[in-house]
């Protein structure tokens, strides 16, 4: 696809960039539904608030319709709420008996001495002590006995400067004309990570801890950050302001991500790619590939450079025709001590480059940590590290143990077993004679390294969560590259525009076997529309089903919740993303239920259960941006002067502001009980 049609048609900036960097796909080999609703549909013709009904109604008639049903009867339901209707409006909605406060937004203090938010006169200096942009994933530390003080763990995934800034509108569709050093830096200074105290009070109301003694941002602009593993001090992380390959400035595009059994925070580099520059460009504005640069063919499966954002050009970090070596030391996962305020985070390089989406963990039978990471890729792979020490109880030893142990790849196979693939140097075709010197080389291309062992390519692996028994949910999001000749048992749909969920179930119920057996739970999309090929327990109502999984948890209980992004294609449904209840055990397993609606344009991220299931954590990232030419009345894109919705504040002055939400039950007591 022409660079410009898919910044055109894509309205996530990310995924507009993904579809860019796509590895090519035999020819489409015929219309699906998809085509026929988006030929029917196109954008600029309807706005389809109503798509997801209205269009499905338009197009089979008034049978594929269903009038929506009660939800399971509460004696099968493990999910005690009544449901939310479906829909898309500019305000966030959770289910009756439930509140929903707004906890933090994007530029409120969270450092001691940073100024207030003034969004007409944003500085670096001011967003370095303020709440990042685009909150992603949300971890929780207790400070006491009930958790009603701990310590907020946010990542800041990525910046959208059409509506952060006054007057500039979408910069990659300029050739970042309006960008200047001081918004550069601005937009770094909001990426990252936060730690920030967080109290509640008796009346169940949480608010910040201006002055906690652990509050920090972390940013791509100034936090310095070391390496371990395999690849730490390689020569291909070898740099000119770094020639002993140990240290880097920064991370970027921090997405999901997880909590250690040692109270540590992990934060996962999802699209490292878009942030590297070069001024090689053909009449498009592809970057050129170099020739004369060591690491292009490795650059060519990971899409760098991708040219998203303007730093490369401010910096000779961000730009490869000055550092050439810089993206190896990104698409690692990230390690930080949320309780030491001034601790260096550690790039942990044993769990593999690529693009992480999350790093969640648990505990195999005989106490090792696993870490289960998907690559947020069409047709990438699903991985898990498994340590090679188990987990002591002492916090500084076990701070070691994501530096040594196996990195596996999934193979999914037809008769339902999946197959865990060690990337280990030596074994296999992971040789110098196919290019891998050492076991640096086989992290730094762990994609490569996938690709030779054989591994499953996937439909965009999002969030994995592991339960403790053995079982781990893998998201597939979405992916309409995949061919009817590239269909597999686990990515079963072609042009699968709605995604689907992978349980695992390990052998021996141990996390870190090397095979186990896996099923489908969910084909996601309206279960009424026949050619959609969705997959649900009938019990689902026509609210409950969802689209596009991302990020999933479990709760006190053991019950799955999952979160969506659709990204700018929520007009396919209607619905905006939000957070439903997925059964995944006895009859009701597959029902679905809608507990939380975002405001238009934003994707929910999170969720984190804290505190046995009394506070629920919920990250709604880039209202009013998404598919805004969708929302009837609206139909257009968002601007800074001119935005679909001003979640949260609703201040003429205030464009909509990413923030983290926490849910509890009125009165008290556990969610969803
Ligand atoms: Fe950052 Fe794959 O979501
Ligand atoms: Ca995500
Ligand atoms: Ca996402």
């Amino acid at each position: 696809m022409d660079r410009r049609d898919c910044i055109e048609t894509t309205g996530n900036r990310a995924e507009a960039f993904e579809a860019f960097d796509d590895i090519p796909t035999n020819p489409n080999l015929g219309r699906t539904i998809g085509d026929v609703i988006n030929a029917r549909y196109g954008r600029r013709d309807v706005l389809r608030g109503m798509l997801g009904v209205g269009a499905t109604t338009a197009l089979f008639g008034t049978s594929a319709m269903v009038a929506p049903r009660p939800a399971a009867a509460a004696e099968v339901s493990r999910y005690a709420f009544d449901e939310l209707g479906w829909g898309n409006d500019t305000q966030h909605h959770v289910a009756p008996g439930h509140v929903a406060q707004v906890l933090l937004r994007w530029g409120d203090p969270v450092l001691a001495d940073a100024p207030a938010f003034d969004v007409a006169n944003q500085t670096a200096a001011a967003q370095l002590g303020q709440f990042g942009y685009n909150n992603d994933y949300v971890g929780f530390v207790p400070l006491n006995e009930d958790g009603s003080r701990g310590l907020l763990c946010v990542n800041h995934e990525y910046t959208n400067e059409e509506v952060m800034f006054p007057g500039l509108g979408r910069q990659d569709r300029a050739d970042f004309a309006g960008m200047t050093k001081e918004i550069v830096d601005i937009e770094m200074a909001a990426h990252g990570g936060t730690v920030v105290e967080i109290a509640k009070a008796a009346d169940g109301t949480w608010s910040v801890v201006r002055d906690g003694a652990m509050n920090r941002r972390i940013t791509p602009l100034d936090t310095e950050m070391t390496f371990s593993g395999p690849a730490a001090g390689h020569e291909r992380l070898r740099t000119n302001d770094d020639p002993e390959g140990m240290s880097v400035i920064g991370t970027v595009n921090n997405c999901a991500g997880g909590m250690t059994p040692w109270g540590t925070w992990l934060m996962a580099e999802e699209n490292f790619h878009g942030y590297f520059w070069t001024d090689a460009v053909d009449a498009e504005g592809k970057a050129v590939p170099d020739s004369g640069n060591p690491e292009t063919t490795s650059y060519g499966r990971y899409g760098v450079p991708g040219r998203w954002y303007a730093w490369g050009r401010e910096y000779d970090r961000w730009n490869v025709d000055a550092e050439p070596r810089m993206p190896n030391k990104f698409g690692w996962v990230v390690e930080v001590d949320p309780m030491d305020p001034t601790s260096v985070p550690v790039k942990h390089t044993a769990l593999g480059r690529f693009r992480h989406e999350g790093a969640e963990t648990t505990l195999a039978a005989d106490g090792r940590v696993v870490v289960y990471s998907g690559d947020d890729n069409r047709f990438d792979y699903q991985y898990k590290f498994v340590s090679a020490n188990p987990v002591t109880g002492d916090k500084a030893q076990d701070m070691q143990l994501l530096s040594e142990g196996t990195l596996y790849v999934a193979r999914f196979d037809e008769d339902g077993t999946v197959a865990w693939l060690p990337l280990v140097h030596g074994e296999g075709p992971l040789t110098a004679e196919n290019g891998f010197a050492d076991q640096g080389d086989v992290v730094i291309d762990a994609r490569r390294a996938g690709d030779l062992l054989g591994a499953t390519p996937m439909d965009r692996p999002e969030d994995a969560q592991p339960r403790g028994d053995g079982t781990a949910y893998i998201m597939l999001t979405n992916n309409t590259r995949r061919t009817a000749d590239e269909v597999n048992a686990a990515n079963p749909r072609a042009e699968n525009a709605f995604g689907h969920i992978i349980e695992i179930k390990e052998a021996d119920g141990d996390h870190a076997s090397e095979t186990g057996t896996w099923s489908i739970l969910v084909r996601c999309g309206d279960p009424a529309v026949t050619e959609v090929g969705a997959q649900w327990n009938p019990e689902t109502s026509a609210s409950g089903w969802f689209a596009s999984p991302d990020n999933c948890a479990f709760d006190a209980d053991g019950r799955l919740w999952i979160s969506t992004d659709q990204g700018g294609n929520w007009g396919r449904t209607g619905k905006s993303d939000g957070l439903y209840g997925l059964e995944t055990e006895g009859a009701a397993r597959g029902t679905s239920k809608l507990f939380f609606r975002c405001p238009v344009g934003g994707e929910l991220c999170g969720p984190y259960f804290a505190n046995d299931g009394h506070d629920l954590f919920l990250a709604v990232q880039h209202p009013g941006t998404d598919g805004t030419t969708d929302l009837v009345g609206f139909g257009r894109d968002s601007t800074f002067e001119d935005p679909a919705t001003r979640w949260p504040d609703f201040d003429p002055a205030m464009p909509p502001r990413p923030a983290v939400v926490v849910v509890t039950r009125e009165g008290g007591g556990k969610i969803a009980t």
